[in-house]
């Protein structure tokens, strides 16, 4: 009996449930008929009355027993009303965001996913990783703000800059995080293409920023439209994705750069390019926007989430000028530094052999996917606006007039989970679209997938 089936915690979880149904005075079982009911020894059962009688729900009184406390009745059902006028409407709506991040219920066919699966996550190369950089000295100890040397040059070399101007951050949203708070003013509006990331769009309005969507076509952003929205929003921040945007999956034309850089110089304002999938592309891809500018304009985000594993939380912000210095301030408010551990995980993951291999691999799968996913969209009669040349995601042009969250509810009924379009935007949509990606399962289940969907549309 001793050695029983019940901890403390299942016995104060119980007993609580009973002081719930009862009224003050009321006695308890005794300790010895606790014992019996929960197979626990004394002290278990004692430790499970103690916890209780510290929040004053029961009193223990010596050789009489245990009562439900006066206090129970106040003490068991707190009153947390005042929140609700404390904390006014609501300033954090995470929901969309979360949707992207939650582990989808087992047995769903996920077409709907912003990262890789284990699958085709670096996870053996990952794990020699991180045991190589837990047995360098010192490495619990603080990292310098801006992050480790090593890092800082790797990303310097991979993107083009000066390792001077390289901010590590853990993750790509973090970085974002950190640009919109640092480089917009308080209250005022943000560009995004329309449409845009989820996650930029919570962001920003979490920080009370106003997001101001520009039109995307196949070519990214329109150029005439985002200096119209620039003079007449006064907006110093635009947030772009000039390669394989999430959702839309458009690459900015080479002969929209300049257009581009022009219309954000002349507004004297930052452009904030998130370059999460330049590893996941399929084949040639422009330079970064980052390296048309010398003026400290563009400001370059790039995570190493999107081509190793969501919990690799690392990715580098480039800025130039003044603007570095007030990120590099934002970021030490935000969390002082970077895990150290991390850091030097992600550095020796970059450095390995593996790597590479890693990288051909992913491309060689995501293609073989993207391009199995495709076809099967278009049998069922699916729209696709344009074929994405990397990324992993595919956006889908539903008919005038249908609901793009109902078919999405129905394609989840019937297993597979999706993304409406409408959360992709900063207003209203301008059509229906569904986001479907290809990232996280294997082709005969995405064929089936797309079965699935087109099923549910009709
Ligand atoms: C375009 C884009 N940027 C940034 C992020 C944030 O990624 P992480 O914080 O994992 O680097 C995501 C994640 O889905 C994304 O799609």
């Amino acid at each position: 009996m001793l050695n029983g089936n019940s901890d403390g915690g299942v016995i104060a979880r119980a007993l609580e449930e009973e002081v719930a149904v009862s009224a003050p005075g009321d006695r308890l079982p005794s300790v010895r008929e606790l014992m019996a009911r929960h197979r626990a020894g004394p002290a278990t059962v004692q430790r499970a009355i103690a916890a209780l009688a510290a929040r004053g729900l029961v009193e223990a009184r010596p050789g009489k027993g245990t009562f439900v406390s006066a206090r129970a009745a106040v003490a068991a059902a707190p009153d947390v009303s005042w929140q609700t006028v404390a904390l006014g409407p609501r300033a954090i709506d995470a929901d969309a965001l979360e949707t992207l991040i939650r582990p989808p219920d087992p047995g769903m066919l996920v077409l709907a996913a912003g990262y890789l699966t284990p699958d085709l996550q670096p996870t053996a190369a990952l794990g020699a990783a991180i045991a190589r950089a837990a047995r360098r000295p010192g490495v619990w100890d603080r990292t310098p703000p801006e992050g480790i040397a090593g890092l800082r040059a790797h990303f310097a070399s991979v993107i083009g800059a000066s390792a001077g101007d390289v901010l590590i951050t853990p993750g790509g949203q973090a970085a974002l995080s950190a640009c919109l708070r640092g480089l917009a003013a308080p209250g005022s509006a943000v560009l995004v293409e329309a449409p845009t990331y989820v996650g930029a769009l919570s962001t920003a309005r979490a920080i009370g920023l106003r997001p101001v969507p520009v039109p995307v076509d196949a070519s990214g952003v329109r150029p005439d439209l985002l200096a119209d929205a620039l003079a007449s929003t006064g907006a110093r921040v635009v947030y772009l994705q000039p390669l394989f945007g999430n959702p839309h999956g458009a690459t900015l034309a080479l002969e929209r750069r300049a257009d581009v850089l022009a219309a954000v110089r002349a507004a004297g304002a930052f452009l904030i390019e998130d370059d999460a999938f330049r590893e996941l592309a399929l084949g040639p891809v422009p330079p970064p926007l980052f390296a048309d500018d010398m003026d400290g304009h563009v400001v370059h985000v790039r995570s190493l989430t999107k081509p190793t594993a969501p919990g690799l939380r690392i990715a580098a912000v480039v800025a130039r000028g003044p603007a570095a210095a007030r990120l590099r301030a934002a970021r030490i408010v935000e969390d002082l530094f970077v895990s150290g551990p991390l850091q030097e995980a992600a550095l020796e993951l970059v450095g390995a052999p593996a790597w590479r291999a890693h990288l051909r691999r992913l491309r060689r799968v995501l293609r073989e996917r993207r391009d199995v996913m495709v076809p099967a969209l278009r049998e069922h009669g699916f729209a696709l606006p344009l074929i994405p040349e990397g990324g992993m995601s595919l956006w889908v042009r539903l008919e005038d007039g249908e609901d793009d969250r109902e078919l999405a509810r129905r394609a989840g009924a019937a297993g597979v989970l999706t993304s409406p379009g409408r959360e992709y935007f900063a207003a209203e949509p301008p059509a229906p679209f569904l986001r479907l990606t290809y990232g996280a399962e294997p082709p005969e289940r995405l064929v089936e997938g797309v079965r699935r969907i087109a099923q549910a549309r009709a």
